[in-house]
């Protein structure tokens, strides 16, 4: 096979054809189509109720009543980090990220993911002992740490102060780029989005209501201007407009 067409015919990462569900008999998702290519960094907004957290449960088979018909593929090994670390207090923090992990070098690539976060020294140290910052850290770790194909993130960064989330955009990017899994980020932060994700999609009434490629070098400025013309077509979309008052 040539290569281009070998290229061509390379199956996407996340494949969903017409994606439905339904809660009592209300729609929340009405015929997703979806197609999201090997190592792609995307970016999910929509307002709050849309159905952007249970898109995310159903592409990470947590949800077993989607799809209505529809058709949903992802990648065998999917990790998902959500807006609390989720991390088990009773246990240490790098038996958190090896939790359920084993193999011969499971220690070891704890260990490297760890220090991969910037928590090299923090090993033994319990949960409760962690910042909010550092939580999410180490939960980025624990789902690094299984190397997934699929990184699927529900707003991993909303319950953090403006400050820490700015260093733990410039982390994710920096992982992203030494492992290039495909990644699903669901966030409402609209900057987050532009200055992290390669596509932009905002989920309304139950669709894609836009697909938007962001066309920008990285590592990105919150203050580069051409940023600004995503960010006023992203919120038109929305529904909202950035003047206050
Ligand atoms: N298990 C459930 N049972 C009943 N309704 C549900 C269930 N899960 C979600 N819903 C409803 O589906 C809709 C979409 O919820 P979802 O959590 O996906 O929204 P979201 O876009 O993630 O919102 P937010 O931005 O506030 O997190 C909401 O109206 C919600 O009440
Ligand atoms: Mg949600």
């Amino acid at each position: 096979m040539a290569p281009h067409t070998e290229q061509l015919t390379r199956p996407a990462a996340v494949r969903l054809r017409g994606l439905t569900r339904s809660f009592d008999g209300r729609s929340v998702l009405d015929g997703v189509d979806l197609d999201i290519p090997a190592g792609q960094f995307v970016a999910l907004l929509g307002h709050s109720g849309s159905g952007k957290s249970t898109l995310l449960r159903a592409v990470a088979g947590l949800d077993h009543e989607v799809t209505g018909g529809g058709e949903l593929t992802a990648p065998e090994r999917v990790s998902v980090v959500f807006q609390d670390s989720r991390l088990l207090p009773w246990r240490r923090v790098l038996d958190n990220v090896l939790l359920g992990l084993d193999g011969r070098d499971a220690d070891r690539k704890g260990r490297e993911a760890l220090a991969e976060v910037g928590l090299k020294g923090r090993e033994r140290a319990w949960p409760n002992e962690l910042s909010g910052g550092e939580a999410q850290r180490a939960a980025l770790a624990r789902s690094l740490v299984r190397e997934p194909e699929l990184l699927l993130a529900d707003e991993p960064f909303g319950a953090l102060d403006a400050l820490t989330r700015i260093k733990m955009h410039a982390l994710l990017r920096v992982l992203w780029e030494a492992h290039r899994p495909s990644v699903l980020l669901v966030t409402h932060d609209v900057d987050e989005a532009i200055v992290l994700a390669d596509r932009v999609l905002v989920l309304d009434h139950g669709r894609i209501g836009l697909d938007l490629t962001v066309e920008r070098p990285h590592p990105r400025s919150y203050r580069d201007p051409l940023l600004g013309e995503y960010r006023e077509r992203l919120l038109a979309a929305l529904g909202v407009t950035s003047d206050v008052a």
